[in-house]
């Protein structure tokens, strides 16, 4: 990863399809004097996601893709960021599969949120799956972003405990919050030197 100087701050965009809670986390992180990125641009499959209201209240570029075509609509993608210099893509709930070329073009600097301990329960209804095997912890995970699905390298992982009153809904939202602590630390463990 690319060494940053005590001004410059890396250009960040964040990929997201529906909430959009780990997107305000990261906005508020990012405008913490200390930290390492901004956010400039926010990227979007979805019209109705819920957290496209932050990127107007916060101000930062938006941008929906429809994906009638993945290849072409991921050309288009990486001609804005390139456009808009960014260095970092951080993935928070974002639904669509990025190729492996899209993966190689960005050079790795890829990062993403699992509300798992990885490697279990790569793939979605992560919640169900953890409570159905009777586990007694879960977590989440933030790791670099390969050509197969949540497996990259991981780079932080906070556990959590399952209780036996837990729905998957309630595991997932004390998962979630540990999530909001998690990604900002990831991201301030990869560019420490700042
Ligand atoms: C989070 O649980 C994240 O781990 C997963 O998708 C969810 C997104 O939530 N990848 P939000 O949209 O950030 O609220």
């Amino acid at each position: 990863m690319k060494k940053l100087n005590g001004f410059e701050k890396l250009k960040t965009s964040v990929f997201i399809s529906g909430k959009g809670s780990n997107f305000y986390n990261l906005i508020k992180f990012s405008l913490k004097k200390n930290s390492p990125i901004r956010i400039k641009l926010l990227i979007s499959n979805n019209s109705n996601a819920e957290g496209l209201k932050y990127a107007k209240k916060f101000h930062i570029k938006k941008k929906i893709y429809n994906y009638k075509n993945r290849l072409s609509t991921e050309k288009k993608i990486i001609s804005e960021l390139e456009k808009n210099k960014i260095k970092l893509i951080c993935l928070a709930g974002y639904m669509k599969v990025l190729s492996k070329n899209f993966i190689k073009s960005f050079k790795g600097n890829i990062l993403n949120i699992h509300p798992s301990l990885l490697p279990k329960y790569k793939g979605l209804n992560t919640h169900e799956r953890a409570i159905k095997n009777k586990d007694k912890i879960s977590g989440c995970t933030v790791h670099f972003v390969n050509s197969k699905i949540d497996s990259g390298k991981i780079i932080m992982q906070k556990k959590v405990r399952i209780f036996k009153k837990d729905t998957p809904k309630s595991l997932a939202k004390r998962i979630l919050k540990q999530e909001h602590n998690l990604y900002p630390k990831a991201i301030r463990k990869l560019f420490s030197n700042l």
